[in-house]
């Protein structure tokens, strides 16, 4: 054991990691000041969850030293790092979902806790004291993406966290929800408890942290208090190159109307229906839950609808189920990339070409060299951060694999693209060159449906916007008319008055 200075938790030295074909960490180090905020910006692939699984011991260095909290770290498992006061959060969660908020808060600590009626009563009072009032009964499958994260907080509350990481924590969360998770970020801090933070956001990162560390490549660049930067410096550091707007000029094609749907009505939908034009990338703006995923589902067929009708270029058509829908040239890029978009064990070029395999194979043999080509296209011009082709696509960074499936449906040069959350976790670099590839897809005559909780993206991207509020089309904005919180109002506020939209409606297209 060795005594490191007072002032900082954590000391990382000279880390470096190689993983087979990559080099990961390359002499990483980097200080983390007891009780601060301390950010980690970076590109996809830049190696900030690597850093971090070694932290908490999933993965083990190839060298370099770890001292937390005075002890230096050798050899370290995950249970044992969250023993000593270390817990992270994970990019992709971690819980079980077949179990209840309590048992997923102290699994494998039942006994600790005096049986099940003490471990409920003890998860009540941590996810109180995060003002979280979801029951400890239900079960995790049943919540929604930021109620699993409050249980993940609760998690390491549980285990008297000194230092909590959060692997982009907000990726998945709107405005009202990250507005209560900086509220207990803070509250954690006036606790003393140190947190990382890593995210792809950088007001984010500009409102919360006090240090940040700017990583690219497995290096550290830089590491200084969050006043020494501006927001273009940060992102130069991150990228290694000047990037000058964030968006691009938004596209201007909008033609005639392309799909109509009517009456779309499900347990959670009421009486949606709106037009789709060719060419046009049309945005859809509400909280989560609002009922923007189910919309698009539904279209795409991949939840069962009844007596809705949808038309393309003024035809009825039937979609029942996914592979109608690509049929009529729909594609669908899903909010949850690990459910239903990629197949993790599979190679990236196998995931890539995935909505076009029929065209690949002939006679039921797969064509390789068209598949090699169609994929390296993809990687390039995404910049697809993996080591080959045939790496597994568990493998890749968060954003990275994100990438593959965006790659995916670019291939079928689809008419209609859905995309739900498509720059989810997605570096600023990246980001701009997916805008780029909507503006091209629309330039050519296609048409987006565009749902981002992310504003900024969907106010600087689309041609028109409909928020959606309670399962109900509340209203349409032009965004080149509209302020963003007139907007959001419309997605927050106008519940309550019935029928809003739709008489509007037929004017207003
Ligand atoms: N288990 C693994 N096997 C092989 N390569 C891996 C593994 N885990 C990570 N890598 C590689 O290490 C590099 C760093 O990945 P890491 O996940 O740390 O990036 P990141 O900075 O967290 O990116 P993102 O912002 O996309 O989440 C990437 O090139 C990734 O492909
Ligand atoms: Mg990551």
């Amino acid at each position: 054991m060795t005594k490191t200075d007072q002032d900082y938790i954590l000391s990382i030295r000279d880390v470096s990691k190689s993983f087979p074909g990559v080099k990961a960490l390359d002499s990483v180090s980097m200080d983390i000041r007891r009780g601060s905020i301390h950010g980690i910006v970076g590109e996809n692939g830049a190696g900030k969850s690597t850093l971090m699984k070694i932290l908490s011991g999933v993965y083990t260095r190839d060298s370099g030293t770890i001292v937390f909290d005075g002890e230096e770290i050798k050899s370290i498992t995950p249970h044992e790092s969250m023993q000593k006061g270390l817990s992270i959060i994970y990019q992709e969660f971690n819980l079980v979902k077949t179990m209840s908020v309590g048992e997923n808060i102290f699994l494998g600590r039942f006994k600790e806790m005096k049986g099940m009626r003490g471990t409920h009563e003890k998860a009540r009072e941590l996810l109180d004291s995060i003002g979280c009032n979801i029951s400890t009964h239900k079960l995790v499958s049943e919540l929604s993406v930021s109620e699993r994260q409050m249980i993940e907080i609760a998690k390491a509350l549980s285990f008297d966290s000194k230092l909590i990481i959060m692997d982009e924590p907000s990726s998945s969360l709107t405005t009202e929800e990250m507005r209560k998770l900086v509220d207990i970020i803070n509250q954690l801090k006036e606790k003393g408890i140190t947190i990382i933070y890593i995210s792809h956001k950088l007001d984010e990162i500009f409102q919360l942290c006090d240090t940040v560390t700017v990583m690219r490549d497995g290096q550290v660049i830089d590491t200084r208090p969050i006043s020494e930067y501006t927001r273009a410096d940060m992102i130069s550091m991150m990228v290694g190159r000047t990037i000058e707007n964030e968006f691009p000029e938004r596209p201007n094609c909008v033609g005639d109307i392309l799909m109509e749907v009517r009456s779309l009505n499900t347990r959670k939908l009421r009486n949606v229906s709106f037009k789709l034009r060719k060419g046009e990338i049309l945005g859809l703006v509400g909280l989560v839950g609002a009922g923007r995923t189910e919309i698009v589902r539904a279209i795409f067929g991949a939840d069962k609808v009844k007596n809705h009708e949808i038309l393309i270029e003024g035809k009825p058509v039937r979609i029942r189920k996914p592979s109608d829908a690509i049929e009529y040239g729909i594609g669908f890029v899903p909010e949850d990339r690990k459910i239903e978009g990629l197949v993790l064990p599979f190679a990236v070029d196998t995931n890539i070409t995935m909505a076009c395999l029929d065209s690949l194979t002939k006679y039921g043999f797969l064509n390789e060299s068209s598949e090699k080509g169609i994929a390296q296209k993809h990687v390039d011009a995404l910049d697809i951060k993996t080591p080959s082709l045939k790496t597994r696509v568990e493998n890749l960074s968060g954003g990275n694999q994100q990438k593959c499936i965006v790659g995916r449906w670019l291939e079928i040069k689809p008419r209609i693209l859905i995309l739900d959350e498509p720059t989810r976790g997605i570096d600023v670099g990246a980001k701009y060159e997916i805008y780029l590839l909507m503006k091209k897809i629309v330039e050519d005559g296609g048409s987006i449906i565009l749902i981002s909780s992310e504003l900024p993206e969907v106010l600087n991207m689309s041609n028109r916007v409909l928020t959606i509020c309670d399962g109900r089309i509340t209203g349409e904005f032009d965004p080149t008319k509209t302020s963003a919180d007139e907007i959001m109002a419309s997605a927050i506020g106008l519940c309550g008055e019935e029928n809003e939209y739709e008489s509007n409606y037929e004017s207003a297209i």
